[in-house]
């Protein structure tokens, strides 16, 4: 049809489809959150461990405390201090703080670390400068004691980093293996709900738009309860429309083209009988006298008739060529070349507000008011009963801010129900033998070219059509212009 349709497999940029960006989002989303877990329970992880050398080296204590004053051997203190990891222990009890072990002490403290009033957040603080120290970092650690006010102990720092280093390689490994099982999981949920349905769809709409109006490709339904299901009915039922409107559509046009090839034959038969018709009223019987203007005018009347038909099939109206037109002189070409002047047996009343200028396109508003006028006299005059004297078309203009909005109504018998039903519709509102039906049709279509409006007014004597006409908008540019050279 118009643009060439879209390839199916075109997934985007970077050639991820749907379940591509999601199995990436998704994994991300994984790893985030192992972030935030990670954080809190690496520094957990240091805490406990700093607890239990805290605790050995409290047990410990209690032991080198009972030997009392007796020397503890020097290699039962190393092996002691060893197993605890400590390079030294002290224990403060009452005013006394002893140190009672000490195996080659450092020559200097790199950390100190209290944990008798640790805070969650220099936990955290202290587990990263742990994970970020030097190798022959040393640093003393100072825990509760249950039996006296502390205990201590000065250890290197190595040994908690490399455990805190294969805790968090442990944790990486163990968050890689659950957004790996979480991605799978949520990639074929997703999957399976969504993104094959929808690929199906899509595959769908490019099948269908390929070929609208075959009924076999509009999409099958699924009886899903959610909101792809809503979506598949929907499209559905779309489809169908679209369809049925498209079959109907082509059905029309081909009618059309050939109503107007018969038209056009039609037209040029009728112009020959025309031709013959002139010669006959030559003739000078009185019979053919007679009857001779009235098939001259029905034949008039047929050809033009065709006439009209022929050009609205073919022409598509001009856009309009608008600029400010005097509303008053339009009616009263209107009333000339309607015939309605002072003697006719119709009045024509203009309330036209003083020196009223429309935005609009001169010849179509012409039209347009023509074929309202024009109704309007046929009405007047199909009555059986005239009222001579009182019959009046009306023609009233007024300026609304930026809107113009111009009546006309008349005295007639008003619209009868098969041009009210259809109205503003081609071919189909006429009710008068030999009329096409497309005086409304063409007036409605010009005044919407005007970007305005027009409809019958309800409740009143006659029929009155009321018509707006918006002006223009003006850009500010322009009207900045218009003021700077005024
Ligand atoms: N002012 C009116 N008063 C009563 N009936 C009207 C009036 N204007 C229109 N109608 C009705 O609406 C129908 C449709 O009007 P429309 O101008 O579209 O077609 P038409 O006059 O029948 O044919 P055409 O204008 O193409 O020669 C008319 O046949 C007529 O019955
Ligand atoms: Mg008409």
């Amino acid at each position: 049809m118009s643009t060439p349709a879209p390839k199916a497999a075109d997934t985007g940029r970077f050639g991820l489809g749907l379940s591509g960006k999601l199995l990436g989002l998704t994994v991300a989303f994984v790893m985030m959150a192992e972030v935030l877990i990670y954080v809190p329970s690496v520094a957990n992880f240091r805490l406990n461990w700093l607890n239990d050398r805290l605790s050995a080296a409290y047990t410990a204590a209690l032991v080198f405390e009972t030997a009392g004053d007796r020397e503890v051997p020097e290699s039962v203190a190393r092996q002691i201090l060893a197993s605890i990891g400590a390079r030294a222990v002290a224990l403060k009890m009452g005013q006394q703080r002893r140190l009672l072990a000490a195996s080659d002490m450092p020559p200097a403290i790199n950390h100190d670390v209290d944990m008798r009033d640790m805070t969650w957040h220099r936990a955290i603080i202290e587990a990263f400068q742990t994970l970020f120290s030097a190798k022959s970092d040393v640093m003393r650690v100072v825990g509760p004691a249950p039996m006296g006010e502390f205990v201590e102990i000065v250890a290197d720092e190595a040994p908690l980093r490399a455990a805190m280093v294969n805790f968090s390689i442990r944790i990486l490994i163990l968050s890689l293996i659950i957004s790996a099982v979480t991605a799978t999981l949520v990639y074929l949920a997703l999957h399976l709900l969504l993104v094959r349905p929808m690929r199906q769809m899509t595959a769908n709409m490019l099948a269908f738009r390929a070929e609208p109006e075959n009924p076999a490709r509009i999409i099958a339904a699924s009886n899903r309860r959610d909101e792809i299901g809503m979506a598949e009915r929907e499209l559905a039922a779309m489809q169908g429309d679209l369809a049925a409107l498209l079959a109907q559509k082509s059905r029309l046009a081909a009618l059309g083209l050939a109503v107007s090839k018969i038209n056009h034959d039609l037209r040029n038969l009728l112009t020959s009988a025309q031709l013959f018709s002139e010669r006959l009223a030559k003739v000078a019987d009185p019979h053919v006298q007679r009857f001779s203007p009235q098939l001259m005018r029905a034949l008039e009347r047929a050809i033009a008739f065709c006439q009209s038909t022929l050009s609205y099939g073919r022409v598509q109206e001009p856009p309009p060529d608008r600029r400010m037109v005097a509303l008053e002189e339009v009616a009263q070409d209107v009333r000339e070349t309607l015939g309605l002047d002072e003697s006719a047996p119709v009045r024509w009343i203009s309330a036209i507000e003083r020196g009223l200028m429309v935005d609009a396109d001169p010849d179509q508003l012409f039209r347009i008011l023509l074929n309202l006028a024009r109704n309007a006299v046929q009405a007047l005059e199909s009555r059986e009963v005239k009222h001579p004297g009182q019959d009046q078309i009306r023609i009233t203009g007024r300026r609304e801010g930026a809107v113009v909005v111009i009546e006309v109504s008349d005295t007639g018998p008003g619209l009868p129900e098969r041009a009210r039903a259809h109205l503003f519709e081609a071919f189909q509102g006429s009710t008068r033998p030999g009329s096409a039906g497309l005086g409304l049709a063409i007036a409605a279509e010009l005044v919407r070219a005007h970007g305005g409006d027009i409809r019958l007014v309800e409740g009143t004597i006659g029929a009155t059509f009321r018509i707006t006409i918006p002006d223009r908008a003006v850009s500010l540019d322009a009207r900045r212009g218009q003021r700077a050279s005024a």
